[in-house]
């Protein structure tokens, strides 16, 4: 039985941090900070809120636009690389928020910025293959903590965030294709180093980032796993209708964009209003472009992940 998304979910904290208010903290410029990624402002989780409050928030909408109960769901798959401790897993903490009791799957998955393509890609074949039925897929992040707020080159460009999918079985798919890919020996460009030995941190526990040569990564490998969807569905780009890349950087989408061949309509962003907000960003776009009535039953969608490891995929999905 083929799978397809029956419901979307968004949820971004309360606080809004402008790059106004950044360029007081650091030496930056609102006028630096757009031209070079297209971020307008971030959100910031409050001192109470873990990644797995900003899940859930996410997540019971999600639940209410497929029109279900939290009892429904029997998969629930965290993509984050900020989860509420070191184990159990923030999908455990979702589950139990949730008040889901009947013990059904809950894991969470480590890809950074691709986690939510991968997440998609593995609840897919759960679901198609009948060994879950509503699968909950989110991806949620509170980079706020993993940043070096005095590091201009990393701290402008994160936020946090969270959005979710409910995945059925249907008759027809509503997942086409679905394309991962790792290549380690690219880990240090993007990485957040630090490791906890005998109850301390060793190494830093900050995102370190070569900007540059995650730019050049992430246009190649972004439009080569599109060309790769493409062509597992007997697909052109002009087919597609909508293209939700992970939002990082609004110089990286344009150029994924020109390498499609495919106009700036078609590109869904919202990374102006949110920042990079790692495994949450592709939810977070589908949700605000399926809400605000752009994404349309029978239309082809986009979804394509790059991030830290050096992780990439895509999933091609028909409304
Ligand atoms: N404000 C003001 N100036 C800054 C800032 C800042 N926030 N950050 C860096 N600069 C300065 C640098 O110090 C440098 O100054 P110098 O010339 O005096 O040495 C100057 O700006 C230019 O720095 P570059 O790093 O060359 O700036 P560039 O135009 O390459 O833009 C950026 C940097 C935006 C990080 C770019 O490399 C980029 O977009 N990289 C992609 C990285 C990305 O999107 N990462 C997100 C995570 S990756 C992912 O999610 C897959």
């Amino acid at each position: 039985m083929p799978a397809r998304i029956a419901g979307t979910g968004r949820y971004l904290p309360t606080e809004v941090l402008t790059n106004d208010a950044l360029a007081q903290r650091v030496a930056t410029s609102d006028e630096w900070i757009r031209t070079r990624t297209g971020i307008r402002q971030r959100h910031i989780a409050a001192a109470t809120e873990q990644t797995s409050d900003l899940a859930v928030n996410a997540a019971r909408a999600a639940i209410a636009a497929a029109g279900m109960q939290p009892a429904d769901i029997d998969l629930i798959i965290v993509a984050t690389a900020t989860p509420d401790m070191i184990f159990p897993a923030t999908a455990t903490i979702v589950q139990d928020k949730l008040g889901i009791r009947h013990g059904g799957a809950a894991f969470d998955i480590s890809a950074v910025c691709s986690g939510f393509v991968y997440a998609l890609a593995i609840a897919e074949r759960m679901v198609s293959s009948g060994g879950a039925r509503n699968a909950l897929v989110i991806g949620a992040e509170t980079y706020s903590r993993i940043l070096d707020w005095s590091d201009r080159g990393t701290c402008v460009l994160f936020g946090d965030g969270a959005g979710a999918v409910v995945l059925v079985p249907a008759p027809e798919p509503g997942i086409v294709t679905a394309h991962l890919h790792a290549d380690g020996s690219h880990r240090h460009i993007l990485c957040a180093p630090g490791a906890i030995q005998h109850g301390a941190i060793t190494g830093t526990p900050f995102v370190h980032m070569d900007g540059a040569a995650v730019f050049k990564f992430a246009v190649k490998v972004m439009a080569d796993v599109a060309f790769e969807a493409l062509a597992a569905a007997g697909l052109s780009p002009t087919d597609v209708d909508w293209v939700i890349p992970h939002q990082a950087n609004i110089r990286i989408m344009d150029a994924t964009m020109k390498k499609l061949h495919l106009p700036e309509e078609r590109l869904v962003v919202t990374v102006d209003v949110h920042g990079n907000t790692s495994a949450a960003s592709i939810p977070l776009a589908l949700d605000t472009a399926v809400r605000d009535g752009r994404i349309r039953r029978g239309q082809h969608v986009l979804l394509i992940g790059v991030g830290g490891g050096f992780t990439w995929g895509s999933v091609l999905v028909r409304w």
